[in-house]
């Protein structure tokens, strides 16, 4: 078979633009891209087909205005339930980001209109010949069997009834789920099929993985929920829920066999071979990069960052593999980020969103490039030296080196190893990984409390009210083990029925206090989590006994626990200044509240200057002073929405939350707050830095905290006048000429040595002793450093002609060295063995040029002989 012929050539943009006015013209309403973050949707990693926006109208828990609707998805299959990473670069059809064209119908149309609609677009419309199109169904879907072969006429051998051949009903291909929980249906699936010049056989065959058939529309009947357990519930309406390749549609149309030749990708892999220099546009590695461009700008235009877990690791993880294969390519800088503008020129007007981020993604990029490159080359000679004696397999300590010391991801180096044939030990990588957490979590203070085993009723927390309760014993625990007692002097963990202590969560540590009964007095060092609603009590028995039973009066200890929300609450405050003041594109990425500061890791790329962080200040200090009560409101999570409370991406809530406003910030938060604004006191920021590639971080104090660290400014201010008897308010300037002055003595020095130096030097010419035609001279200078050795050596040099010299300096027990030789004698003697030579009898050693090297050593009190065996060492080599 040779390519059709008669088929218009169109542009990925008129695709989308035919595909959008199709369905329009049949009554959808055309909706934009949602995010590739899915909405606080802890089921998905990122969004991996066009119905994840429309999940819970799926569901019948959300409704829109509309029954039938149309999209071009932004998608992402990478690290989730649907996972292509480790296939891009190996296959004509595999992405990591991709479009989906797809169509919905909520309750409204089902099959026949679905599948009569796929058939007239890519017949009429796109005018694909019909003879080269077949279709799959689900095996006992008998309905959709008839549908195309009765109704629409497809030949019985072009249609394929595919079931239960990935044991169970539900692991067949043509039963679609969304993630492992969720929406789902019985599918049928649209083959194009590209000739018999291309390998590959019809699907449901063996060969089916080949690129010969590929599929390009999936419609989906989705009919049920799926539960945990794997159990399903018919849902409230079926639906419909299509999606269609858009690049694989596009090489059709574009006649061409791989996604990887349409229009979007021949510019991104032209502007990878520009930036890689490689002039072989065929090469896999060009397809890698091209498609990781993709993937992760849109990324980061959707607020993921590279980081070490979840959707940022991820990130990482295509990023480095993409850095990787440009390195292949003999790239040995940064080069990823400068293909960002081809990018945003060829998708920038379909993504608005993506153009209006162009600056940030080069920088976050870059960032993570430069970090990378840092670790790459070594990592990869170790790779390579594993490698190297004909091992069929990566051991699985080295892939765990590479991964926690050079940062290779897992799968980095499996594509290395792959690329060779070689594999990976995954076992022997999962095991040392295991082992490492295991030292991290003996290290860890209380970080085994969730293996606590504690089966009893959860407890009530009262602490949003009140810093005393009266309580019942519930648990005890020692050494990790429930017991009745604990005796005066052990150590363990309480659980209480009922209890004012604030256990460690959203980044507010535990509380601290007391627990007393009759003698017996436990002293609470810290409030952890067992489960949601069990809290334990960790501290030591300091008197009596404590049974389970006891009633015990449960003490916070009011003033930490008062420091402590004082820190919290300016942290919602700040969170919402830093927003008005740098962006909105600062998310939370972390918070750690205790009594002392509040830190504070966001996304952004930039250090915050002192100006942004005088104006944070200046946001915060005038909410303080506003002195605005706080109320917090327990709701469901729609309601919550609906608020437009503050909510972090990828954070599980329940069903009911807990919105907090204090002053003007919203947000969802489940810890303990200052009544009013006012409660705060000062807010100061201390610390500004970076944690990480596009991250930064904000540490501040408040309260008594505020005025302690502006008291010990001004003490630090006021010892530094007193150093140097100026008023404080003439410190700056006073600094400014001490420095001067420093710097015209330091000058002043740096000439007198000189001086002494070419001095010595003229001394020295007549201690030179000639060795077989050359002049040795070896000798200390007195007061010298670096650079009076290396000009000094140039005089005499100059002087002596054919010399070879040592001069040494000395401070203490630290030598210095300089070798020289004049260019007539490097032949027989060079500079850097001389130098060494000399350096290795002081303690030391070094290297240079064969005409000048320099050296240090430690170890002075060897000196003189080691000067004094330099002409016997000349003589051998003359
Ligand atoms: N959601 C379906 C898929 O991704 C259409 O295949």
């Amino acid at each position: 078979m040779t390519q059709p012929s008669a088929k218009p050539v169109a542009s990925v943009a008129e695709i989308r633009k035919t595909f959008l006015d199709f369905f329009a013209a049949k009554g959808h309403t055309v909706v934009a891209s949602s995010p590739l973050v899915p909405g606080n949707d802890p089921t998905l990693m990122f969004t991996n087909s066009g119905m994840v926006q429309f999940k819970d109208v799926f569901l019948g828990t959300d409704k829109r205005s509309y029954v039938r609707a149309a999209s071009v998805q932004a998608c992402l299959r990478a690290g989730g339930k649907h996972n292509d990473l480790e296939n891009v670069g190996y296959t004509a059809r595999h992405h990591t980001f991709f479009e989906m064209l797809g169509n919905w119908s909520f309750g409204d149309y089902f099959k026949r209109e679905s599948l009569k609609w796929a058939w007239e677009l890519l017949t009429e419309v796109y005018k694909l010949p019909a003879e080269r199109l077949l279709a799959t169904v689900y095996a006992e879907d008998d309905e959709a069997y008839d549908i195309w072969t009765k109704e629409i006429g497809l030949p019985a051998d072009r249609v394929i009834r595919i079931g239960d051949n990935k044991g169970g009903r539900y692991k067949s291909d043509n039963f679609w789920m969304m993630a492992d929980t969720g929406p789902c249906g019985p599918c049928s699936e649209i083959f194009y099929d590209h000739g018999d010049h291309i390998p590959g056989g019809p699907p449901g065959s063996p060969d089916e993985d080949g690129d010969r058939f590929i599929e390009i529309w999936n419609n989906v009947f989705m009919q049920f929920e799926m539960a945990e357990d794997g159990s399903v519930t018919p849902l409230p309406a079926p639906c419909v829920d299509t999606g269609m390749g858009l690049e694989r549609l596009a090489a059709i149309l574009q006649g061409v066999h791989s996604n990887y030749e349409i229009d979007i990708f021949d510019a991104l892999i032209k502007a990878a071979a520009r930036e890689t220099g490689c002039t072989d546009l065929g090469n896999p590695s060009l397809r890698v990069i091209a498609d990781h461009v993709r993937a992760t700008s849109f990324l980061v235009s959707d607020g993921v960052i590279p980081s070490n877990e979840g959707r940022g690791y991820v990130q990482r993880r295509i990023v480095r593999r993409a850095i990787r294969h440009g390195y292949k390519l003999g790239q040995k800088t940064p080069f990823f980020h400068k293909l960002v503008p081809d990018l945003v020129a060829l998708m920038g007007e379909a993504y608005p969103n993506l153009a209006a981020n162009a600056q940030r993604i080069t920088e976050v990029l870059k960032a993570e490039e430069e970090r990378f490159y840092e670790t790459l080359e070594n990592g990869m000679q170790i790779l390579d030296a594993a490698l190297a004696d004909g091992a069929q397999v990566l051991p699985g300590e080295v892939a765990f080196k590479l991964h926690d010391t050079y940062g290779f991801p897992l799968d980095l180096s499996n594509d290395v190893c792959r690329e060779r044939g070689l594999g990976v030990d995954e076992a022997g990588f999962a095991a040392a990984m295991e082992r490492q957490k295991a030292q991290a979590r003996a290290a860890g203070k209380f970080k085994m409390d969730k293996a606590l085993d504690y089966s009893g009723a959860g407890n009530e927390f009262v602490g949003y009210e009140q810093l005393q309760q009266q309580s019942k014993v519930v648990g005890l625990f020692l050494d990790g083990v429930a017991v009745a007692e604990l005796k005066s002097g052990q150590s363990g963990v309480v659980v209480l029925d009922s209890t004012p202590f604030y256990a460690e969560s959203g980044g507010q540590v535990g509380d601290q206090g007391v627990l007393t009964s009759g003698s017996a007095r436990f002293a609470v060092a810290d409030t952890q989590k067992i489960k949601a609603d069990v809290f334990g009590h960790h501290g030591q028995l300091e008197t009596g006994t404590l049974a389970v039973g006891d009633h015990v009066e449960a003490v916070v200890d009011a003033d930490l626990r008062f420091a402590t929300v004082r820190n919290h609450s300016a942290t919602h405050l700040m969170h919402k200044a830093l927003r008005e003041v740098l962006g909105a594109h600062v998310q939370q990425k972390g918070s750690l509240v205790t009594p002392e500061r509040t830190r504070f890791d966001f996304a952004h790329n930039a250090p915050v200057s002192d100006d942004e962080i005088r104006q944070i200040e200046a946001i915060v200090n005038a909410e303080i002073l506003s002195n605005a009560a706080a109320q917090a409101r327990v709701m469901d999570i729609e309601s919550a929405q609906q608020t437009g409370a503050m909510m972090l991406f990828g954070e599980k809530y329940g069903e009911t939350v807990r919105v907090l406003d204090i002053g003007s910030s919203r947000e969802l938060c489940g810890g303990t707050h200052v009544q009013r604004t006012g409660d705060i006191g000062l807010f100061k920021v201390v610390a500004e830095s970076g944690v990480a590639a596009g991250v930064r971080r904000i540490e501040a104090v408040t309260g008594a905290n505020a005025l302690a660290y502006l008291q010990s400014l001004e003490s630090t201010v006021a010892q530094a006048a007193a150093a140097l008897k100026a008023p404080a308010a003439e410190l700056t300037h006073r600094i400014a000429q001490s420095q001067d002055q420093i710097k015209a003595l330091e000058k002043e020095i740096a000439a007198l040595k000189g001086k002494l130096a070419s001095a010595q030097g003229d001394e020295l010419i007549g201690q030179a002793v000639e060795v077989k035609g050359i002049k040795v001279l070896a000798a200390v200078l007195q007061g010298a450093d670096a650079k009076v050795l290396r000009d000094t050596m140039d005089k005499l040099k100059d002087k002596l002609k054919t010399a070879a010299i040592v001069l040494a300096a000395v401070d203490g027990a630290k030598v210095q060295l300089a070798a020289g030789v004049t260019a007539d004698s490097v032949a027989k003697v060079k500079a850097g063995e001389l130098v060494n030579f000399v350096a290795s009898q002081v303690g030391g050693k070094g290297g240079g040029k064969p005409d000048m090297a320099m050296a240090g050593g430690t170890d002075s009190s060897k000196l003189a002989e080691a000067l004094a065996s330099v002409p016997a060492w000349v003589a051998e080599r003359a």
